[in-house]
């Protein structure tokens, strides 16, 4: 009786987690299989057909193999065996490959058409993405990202139906920048700039990770991409560029006096730390610590107290020494800077 009981409740907590994963994904898609970009839709198509082409010659191959060694066993003369080496082993592959290799080629034409959308740099940082709008995307940008511009961090927003470019760089070590739902990976390697188009076709919010291992916090470098019409995006980037919504009180306080100021920068207040994510409209986002947790005070508590635990690896050290009533105070006003 208890077994069963036990047996149920272990059953409902793997459907409330099932659910749970399942309703999490719907939130931000991850998966190229709801793609939302013109990349990502070649890419599902391309691996439809391939999925299907390559069942097709499975079963043939396994319905060959069942005649041969079940249906009609008896020795083939070597005549038949070089023919079926020749056809099977040689003409068939070639004629398989080359269709979609040119078919994979033709896709090339509508993924090269020139870019038409914003500039935005991506940089590749241990272990979170620091991003500016508004950067010049000219050919001197070959070897080092161009500095400036607006900055944000963890979330890139984009305009609908418009190609725009992402230049991807990394100060240290190797990342790939990867949103399923609107493209295929880049890699964001040092001492040069990829650049990768985005052409989102539906609006909404995507996940993106790290595809590339890159250290401890590999696993915890995600971001969110922002998908609105022009207008919207406009309007955004407009107040991103803007300082902060609260520049002074005891958060802003304590926040320069404890050393977070080395690190962050805060733009309207003496904060101009360029080290760590540039905090100046953190709660319009909809996560911290680079995907980890959705933004809220206590959440933003919570890093600040113990980072190490929140996100093992992080290169930010855990303020769990300060006063409760200082990480408070600065936690609740972070939590105003939309
Ligand atoms: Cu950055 Cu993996």
């Amino acid at each position: 009786m208890q077994s069963t009981r036990i047996r149920r409740r272990k059953h409902a907590t793997a459907i409330a987690v099932l659910v749970f994963m399942l309703t999490s994904c719907a939130d931000a898609p991850q998966s190229m299989f709801s793609d939302a970009g013109t990349e990502a839709a070649q890419v599902a198509r391309l691996f439809w057909v391939m999925l299907a082409g390559g069942t097709a010659i499975w079963a043939f191959v396994v319905g060959l193999s069942y005649y041969a060694a079940k249906v009609s066993p008896r020795g083939f003369d070597d005549k038949v065996g070089l023919r079926l080496i020749v056809w099977g082993g040689c003409v068939f592959p070639t004629v398989v490959l080359s269709a979609l290799l040119f078919w994979g080629l033709g896709m090339m034409t509508d993924l090269r058409r020139p870019a038409d959308g914003p500039t935005i740099a991506v940089s590749a940082e241990r272990f979170w993405w620091r991003v500016a709008y508004g950067v010049e995307g000219g050919p001197g940008v070959a070897r080092t990202l161009p500095t400036g511009g607006i900055a944000s961090a963890n979330e890139v927003w984009l305009p609908v139906g418009r190609r725009s470019v992402i230049l991807l760089g990394s100060p240290d070590v190797i990342h790939s920048f990867w949103v399923p739902a609107l493209a295929g990976k880049t890699d964001a390697i040092p001492g040069r700039v990829n650049r990768l188009v985005l052409e989102p076709t539906r609006t909404g919010v995507y996940s993106g990770a790290c595809a590339e291992f890159c250290g401890t916090a590999h696993a915890q470098m995600g971001f969110r991409v922002v998908v609105v019409s022009e207008p919207e995006f406009n309007a955004h980037v407009q107040a991103q560029a803007a300082p902060a919504a609260v520049i002074g009180g005891a958060g802003a306080e304590l926040f320069v006096r404890n050393g977070c100021a080395a690190c962050h920068s805060v733009r309207g207040t003496p904060a101009d730390g360029r080290i760590g994510p540039d905090l100046t409209h953190v709660a319009s986002r909809r996560t911290i610590g680079a995907g980890l947790l959705p933004t809220s005070v206590a959440s933003i508590a919570a890093f600040i107290r113990s980072t190490d635990h929140v996100k093992p690896g992080v290169e930010m050290p855990a303020f769990g020494m300060l006063p409760e009533a200082e990480i408070d105070a600065i936690a609740q006003w972070l939590g105003q800077l939309e």
